[in-house]
């Protein structure tokens, strides 16, 4: 028996969790963390760069993350669940890759770019925004993950943090710093209720894991559809439906699934009657999540404390790593 591959992967506790992070990464922290030493990480710091006016929100939405971990199953027994910003051998890591990256470099990653034009930054981009790769690659490197388990927009994060690990390795001499590799979801992306490409928190287009029955049905209800299956008896598109996309990710008998869509691609079946059936769907899944949550929520006192263990389990961790940079570096003085 070789030693547990070490998985990290983390959040920006800027809202709640929804069904496009279930689908996405946290049914897969539910498995990963049955055989791997597996780190979860709630990213205040990272929130923070493009937060910073609002560090109550940031604050208050810690809870809301851990809430929503514990509910879906990710069990502080096999996972150690942390707040990044209570790590301070992060942001001292951070400080020697630094002077490791370019900032041609850094003004070329590409969900950078592409963050800083939906943000609109222009060219008042916050610093500590352009630098936070390289605080995504502290937080990776601190814990020698062997695997971040993450969707495609993080690959530029991970290439980046496997530069900055061979960069330090070679300068220094040394083998301290682990290379980590992606490992890419295998669900497609969950798309919006409004059948945009991404569910996203701020775009009012998502489910979220704490949804009462009642939003999710007015939810579902309102959903977008194929806009030109106008009559029931019309022929549907199945493709490009986010009904059906949800039913392919969330209902168990794939050949009700498979039925509906031939009925629908033929003609003759309602959206409210496939709405139906997706709420149902829905609803049976989110419900015991609901519940547990629920349950949780009455005592924040004692998610705060499985918080507080988890920080000072990964403290210890990443404060070895940063021991070993330091002596592989000859910084180490006393
Ligand atoms: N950047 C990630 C996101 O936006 C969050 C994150 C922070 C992360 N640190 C990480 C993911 C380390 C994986 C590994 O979702």
């Amino acid at each position: 028996m070789g030693k547990k591959l070490v998985a990290l992967t983390g959040d920006r506790p800027t809202g709640k969790l929804h069904l496009g992070h279930y689908v996405g990464s946290l049914a897969s922290r539910v498995q990963i963390q049955e055989d791997h030493r597996q780190f979860v990480m709630i990213a205040d710091a990272q929130a923070l760069t493009d937060y910073a006016h609002e560090p109550e929100r940031v604050r208050e939405n810690i809870l809301q993350v851990a809430l929503d971990y514990l509910a879906v199953g990710i069990d502080p027994k096999k996972t150690t669940i942390f707040i990044q910003s209570m790590i301070p051998a992060l942001p001292e890591m951070m400080m020697y890759f630094l002077n490791l990256v370019t900032w041609n470099r850094l003004k070329h990653n590409p969900t950078v770019k592409a963050e800083i034009q939906q943000k609109g930054y222009g060219e008042e981009v916050p610093a500590g925004f352009m630098v936070y790769p390289v605080s995504q690659a502290a937080d990776i490197t601190a814990f020698k993950a062997d695997v971040v388990p993450v969707g495609e927009d993080q690959i530029p994060m991970i290439e980046q943090t496997v530069e900055l690990v061979r960069k330090f390795n070679r300068m220094y001499r040394t083998d301290v710093l682990v290379e980590p590799k992606v490992v890419l979801s295998k669900v497609a992306r969950l798309p919006g209720t409004d059948g945009r490409e991404k569910m996203g928190k701020s775009l009012g287009n998502a489910i979220f894991l704490a949804d009462s029955p009642d939003d999710v049905a007015k939810k579902v209800k309102g959903m977008y559809t194929d806009p030109n299956h106008l009559r029931v008896e019309d022929p549907g598109k199945v493709e490009g439906n986010p009904v059906f996309t949800y039913l392919d990710a969330f209902a168990s008998d794939r050949i009700k699934v498979e039925e509906l869509k031939a009925h629908y691609q033929r003609g003759g079946l309602g959206d409210s009657v496939v709405k139906k059936y997706l709420l149902d769907v829905l609803i049976a899944f989110l419900d015991p999540i609901r519940k547990k949550r629920e349950e949780l929520a009455k005592d924040p006192g004692s998610v705060m404390d499985l918080l507080r263990e988890g920080t000072c389990v990964a403290n210890d961790v990443a404060d070895t790593t940063l021991k070993q940079m330091r002596q592989a570096m000859g910084i180490l003085y006393f």
